[in-house]
């Protein structure tokens, strides 16, 4: 329903709240094209293939690396990696020996040849063999370079990488109210396995690591155990740790254009130096702390009218169903249904002026001694720019009435290269090659 009002409320007309965020009609237009593109590509959705058996192995070759679209599994191992070797050989080495390891483990096999209990008795196992008898579990391992790996903090260019550095490749911009923790963010090179089984995804990135050992050390990683977004259109959508269903409105694989127009790594790249990204992607990750406590004794109403959508159902609040378009001109008692100060009011491509894919997942690190749960969603975005994918959506959110229920601890960004063709090549292969 749609009354007389004119647009204001509390004072702030919606027309003045965009033009404070520093969106202005072409912002909107912008953010209508964007629209436009989900729209579209909700017609590709009548394609939708069923969801594969969470058992399932799911293929390693392909033009883009699997984990990204691949319907989101159900637990997370991430690790950021610093190079510690100076020698590109050993680099390069190093990421051979992860790809072959990495298509034997997805396809459920142990990550080296001899495997974990068949090999010389006084020589450490190529397995370490936490999943002999599991199944591959969708187990999906996605790599991708910071850019530290291409020039370092101080400016050295340590593996002759430099000229190669695709220009959205840089750190991102400090925002209002950060609390990162420099110890948990960045790395030269990152990991995310992803499946169905914990035990899987875990034994996934050890193997990795035990495989670099004198090349790459660990610089900081993040389990998560429920994804808080689908990604695909025949996945039910989960809720994250707030209750709320998360990843109704998010990119979908079977979307087929708005992927590429969001996701992907075009055509038009900048320059030859960094041709070999297309087809790839660019990762964010931001650990993302929510303050569990206050928010569960905060009013039911109140935690609607921060998301801007109900809890139940999902639906968009002034709305019945979860699908429903959001509709910010939605009155319900002379008031506009979702607030201005909504999550998803300004998460929405109509205000942002753009879209991401978002593949994220809860995490619980114990409790911070003050007899709080050190609880949240590890953040994971993918887009074919960082400064038109993450950073564009995180500036508008800094009204976001959610900010007062979350802290941001980690930070880092990543460019993902495309997929591993077949069984001679490896992941980097068209950068350092
Ligand atoms: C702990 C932090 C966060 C929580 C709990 C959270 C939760 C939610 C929820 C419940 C929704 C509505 C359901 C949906 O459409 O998926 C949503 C939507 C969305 N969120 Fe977040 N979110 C968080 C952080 C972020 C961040 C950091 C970004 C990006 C900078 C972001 C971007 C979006 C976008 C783009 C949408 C879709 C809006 C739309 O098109 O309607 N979220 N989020």
């Amino acid at each position: 329903m749609t009354g007389p009002d004119d647009g204001r409320r509390g004072g702030l007309s919606r027309r003045r709240l965009l033009g404070a965020l520093g969106v202005g009609t072409a912002g909107v237009l912008a953010g209508g094209a964007a629209g436009g593109a989900l729209g579209r590509a909700t017609a590709d959705d009548a394609a939708g293939a069923p969801a594969p058996s969470p058992t399932d192995a799911v293929p390693f070759h392909g033009a883009h690396q699997a984990g990204i679209v691949t319907p989101a599994q159900d637990r997370l191992h991430f690790v950021a990696l610093d190079v510690t070797t100076d020698s590109r050989d050993e680099l390069v080495q190093l990421l051979r020996d992860w790809t072959a390891a990495a298509r034997r483990m997805t396809a459920g096999q142990d990550a080296g040849e001899v495997g974990a209990v068949a090999g010389e008795r006084y020589a450490p196992p190529d397995d370490t063999g936490e999943a002999i008898g599991l199944p591959p579990s969708g187990l999906t391992i996605t790599v991708g370079f910071g850019p530290t790996l291409f020039t370092t903090a101080d400016g050295v260019d340590r593996f002759g990488l430099a000229a190669r550095r695709p220009a959205p490749l840089v750190e991102l911009p400090a925002f209002p109210g950060d609390q990162l923790d420099p110890a948990i963010s960045g790395g030269d090179l990152c990991l995310q396995a992803c499946a169905n089984d914990p035990q899987v995804a875990v034994h996934a990135v050890r193997n990795l690591v035990r495989i670099g050992a004198g090349v790459v050390s660990v610089r900081w990683s993040q389990l998560g155990f429920g994804r808080t977004s689908s990604t695909s259109t025949g996945q039910d959508t989960p809720r994250n740790l707030f209750g709320f269903k998360d990843g109704t409105a998010n990119l979908k694989a079977e979307n087929g254009s708005a992927l590429d127009r969001f996701v992907w790594v075009g055509d038009d790249v900048e320059g030859t130096a960094a041709e070999w990204l297309r087809g790839g992607s660019y990762l964010v990750t931001r650990r993302i702390r929510m303050l569990v406590e206050p928010w569960d004794s905060s009013s039911l109403d109140e935690q609607q009218r921060t998301i801007g959508r109900t809890k139940g159902s999902g639906a968009p609040l002034g709305q019945r169903a979860e699908f429903d378009p959001v509709d910010f001109t939605t009155q319900v008692d002379g008031e506009f249904a979702v607030p201005e100060t909504s999550h998803v009011f300004l998460a929405h491509p109509t205000n942002s002026g753009t879209a991401i894919l978002r593949r994220g997942y809860s995490f619980v690190d114990g409790s911070d001694g003050l007899g709080r749960l050190d609880a949240g969603l590890f953040f994971i975005a993918f887009q074919r720019d960082p400064a038109t994918g993450f950073v564009q959506v995180q500036r508008n959110l800094r009204l976001d009435a959610m900010n007062e229920y979350v802290r941001h601890t980690s930070s880092a960004v990543f460019a993902c290269p495309p997929g591993v063709r077949d069984a001679d090549d490896w992941w980097g292969r068209a950068l350092f090659g």
